[in-house]
């Protein structure tokens, strides 16, 4: 009941905010809740395979099939974060952020995915950046995997291996070695969604077709992968360096196209697939896979003549070890869905298949420039009290939420969606979620995988065709900076300059 209200309230709180009223009170955020932005390796480094870089699944799928690229730009290049890492820094002094969330190349330290061979001057890269951000008191939050495994584990089956489990500890602990005295935030994987059930819909890398199958070992190896992760800093590195490990998982908010029971009940089932798979097994009271995931897959899998269930078994063990194995959840959110049963065949057998739901936005909430991005800030408040409803109120970090532009300075849609969410946000803190800090995704535009460069996610645009690949603020920027300064979300702040600037860009 409680959640209606204050979802009545933030929703007319947006429509007096359009006709320039407010309710009186002024909502801050603290000032120890941190604010940052992030990036991951493939996206921003470029320097492929320079110093000793291996090669990543990324670059042998892109290399391979560079058709199903929108721009035909990959990461080759990129934003050549790997030369320009001071400069991206400088950025981040601009803005004035408390964090920096950027990923591991697992490949760039140990290209042939294993600790045999320490490539030095990858460490060194990561160790200039991490002193860096220091000297100027930004926290280093890195994520050790951003979808790039080293494509010599790929070729022993990658995350289908259950080996994968173990060289994942293996690359953790050298990373743990190297920069745990001056990393506290640590996020062992990204999105184990797309790692998992994009990588095997061919559509991202390693671009393998094994839906309904591969993707389910794989969410368990990844899942497993994390715990030991997770135990491995608890175990051997917790009391000398006293960080926190946590997990980026991708969730979006998903409820009934109407409410109609039907459509209540597919909503459900497409929460217990996209967020419960993921959540359950490291914050609920049981542990393991969500029953109703459980069920659904077993019984389809017998109608289509397998000997066992496609969705993999966790054993006591497995239960054991990830039950409670991380110190945050990070989330990932970006859009919502409106949920009703599937009346389409899909492809059998499919996570598609298994939850037999179709998903929708609603028409009225504005695009981005991406298919899959609308804007519908309500979600992540709604999403917040889920997780703290199912999962007794988790410690939060939001370690991304973005928007997507074409180029251009003048990026108001995105200044709209950040204003927005962050007062969603600050609606759901009221409500009693203990969220710690805030990312944008992304500090500059890069390349947004199959998409290239033709979705921008940049506060700063990057020209890709300079020589330096060069960085210009966009009024994001600027706005996003006045927000971390004043910890209040003003609706209608735009900076002095502002006008200056776009004239001349319009010249
Ligand atoms: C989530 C992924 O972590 C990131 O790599 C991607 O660029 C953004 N979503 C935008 O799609």
């Amino acid at each position: 009941m409680k959640m209606y209200l204050r979802l009545i309230q933030f929703l007319s709180c947006c429509v007096l905010c359009v006709y320039g009223w407010s309710d009186n009170r002024i909502r801050k955020f603290k000032d120890d809740f941190s604010f940052g932005v992030s990036t991951s390796a493939y996206q921003i480094e470029g320097a492929w395979n320079i110093d000793g870089k291996g090669e990543s699944i990324w670059d042998r799928f892109l290399h391979n099939y560079p058709e199903v690229i929108a721009d035909g730009r990959n990461g080759d290049e990129a934003c050549n974060s790997y030369h320009q890492y001071k400069r991206d820094v400088e950025m981040l002094r601009e803005l004035g952020v408390d964090h920096y969330r950027f990923s591991i190349s697992w490949p760039r330290i140990l290209p042939s995915g294993y600790p045999n061979i320490i490539n030095e001057k990858g460490i060194q890269y990561y160790d200039n950046l991490i002193n860096e951000l220091l000297k100027y008191n930004i926290q280093p939050m890195v994520t050790l995997y951003h979808f790039d495994l080293p494509q010599p584990l790929q070729d022993l089956g990658g995350w289908i291996n259950p080996l994968s489990v173990e060289w994942f500890e293996d690359f953790a602990r050298v990373v743990f070695d190297k920069y745990g005295d001056r990393v506290k935030y640590w996020i062992t994987i990204n999105q184990p969604n797309d790692v998992c059930i994009q990588g095997y819909s061919g559509l991202m890398a390693p671009g393998i077709v094994s839906k309904g199958v591969g993707d389910y070992i794989c969410v368990k190896n990844v899942m497993l992968a994390h715990a030991k992760a997770y135990r491995l800093y608890e175990r051997e590195y917790k009391k000398k360096y006293n960080g926190q490990v946590g997990i980026s998982l991708g969730l979006n908010w998903a409820h009934g196209k109407t409410n109609a029971t039907e459509n209540e009940e597919a909503a459900a089932i497409y929460r217990d697939f996209t967020i419960g798979l993921y959540m359950d097994p490291i914050w609920s009271e049981d542990g393991g896979f969500p029953r109703t995931v459980k069920e659904r897959i077993a019984k389809k899998s017998k109608e289509q003549g397998f000997k066992e269930s496609r969705l993999p078994t966790l054993s006591k063990e497995e239960i054991k070890l990830l039950k409670g194995s991380a110190d945050f959840l990070g989330i990932n959110h970006y859009t919502s869905f409106l949920v009703e049963p599937s009346g389409q065949q899909y492809d059998s057998p499919s996570i598609d298949d298994d939850m037999g739901v179709k998903i929708s936005h609603n028409k009225e909430w504005r695009s981005s420039q991406s298919m899959w991005l609308k804007s519908a800030p309500y979600g992540i408040y709604r999403l917040c009290l889920y997780l703290n409803k199912v999962y007794k109120y988790p410690q939060i970090y939001i370690t991304e939420h973005g928007w997507s532009t074409t180029t251009g300075l003048n990026d108001k849609s995105r200044v709209t969606t950040l204003r927005d969410y962050l007062s969603a946000i600050l609606f759901a803190i009221e409500d009693g979620t203990d969220i710690k800090g805030y990312t944008v995704w992304s500090l500059m535009d890069n390349v947004e995988w199959i998409a290239g460069t033709s979705e921008r996610f940049g506060l700063y645009e990057v020209d890709f065709d300079s020589k330096d690949k060069k960085r210009t603020a966009r009024l994001s920027a600027l706005v996003y900076k006045r927000i971390i300064e004043k910890r209040i979300v003003e609706n209608d702040w735009l900076p002095d300059n502002w006008k200056i600037e776009k004239e001349r860009e319009e010249l």
